[in-house]
């Protein structure tokens, strides 16, 4: 872990996440989370009371964030090893992330995980969205062609609702950049 990735998770995730409005004690799914670069400041943010639950199709990522969560004596953190299927009950979860993943999926993929995304989270929850690699950012994948508004319009689509579109300095992969924080409701 190189020091600009240990000072995001141990100090300027935990305030990103402040200011982007996570309150103590919810209940978070990390969805797509990797090696746990939001996963770890948003447990800290929480706090004991708060429970961030860690998704992630790639075992071997998950395995990487297990020894990470045990090196910092994290208690609230549960993993979970799922290809876009959530397994958490209806109306549970305050806010999930979705930071950096939806490149990788085409249309169809990511109107599944906005339908998974809509059942789990509690009526008027929150789904936060760091979109990378679309059309005016580093594009790739499933996003090269497609602009931000169309990221935003697919989303809105699937039941939410705009509430922030925020341009901040957070963390790609090891580094840090400046990107694009949607922040949506669910309708
Ligand atoms: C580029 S990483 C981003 C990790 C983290 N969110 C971050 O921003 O540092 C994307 C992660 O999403 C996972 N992923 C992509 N599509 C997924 C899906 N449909 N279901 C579960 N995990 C997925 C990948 O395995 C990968 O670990």
């Amino acid at each position: 872990m190189n020091s600009e990735v240990r000072r995001w998770i141990e100090k300027d995730g935990v305030e990103f996440f402040k200011e982007i409005g996570v309150k103590k004690s919810w209940t978070i799914l990390d969805f797509g989370c990797r090696e746990g670069h939001y996963t770890i400041p948003v447990a800290k943010r929480v706090g004991k009371n708060g429970k961030v639950y860690a998704l992630d199709k790639d075992s071997g990522v998950l395995d990487k964030l297990k020894a990470t969560v045990r090196q910092y004596n994290i208690k609230n953190i549960e993993f979970i090893n799922e290809d876009t299927k959530i397994p958490l009950n209806d109306n549970t979860v305050d806010l999930i992330l979705c930071y950096d993943v939806i490149h990788y999926e085409d249309k169809r993929h990511r109107r599944a995980i906005y339908m998974e995304v809509y059942r789990v989270l509690k009526e008027k929850g929150f789904f936060s969205v760091y979109p990378k690699h679309y059309k005016n950012d580093y594009p790739s994948d499933e996003l090269a062609d497609v602009e931000l508004e169309d990221i935003i319009k697919e989303i809105v689509e699937s039941g939410f609702s705009l509430e922030h579109k925020l341009s901040k300095g957070l963390l790609h992969d090891d580094n840090l950049n400046q990107g694009y924080i949607l922040n949506f409701r669910r309708c």
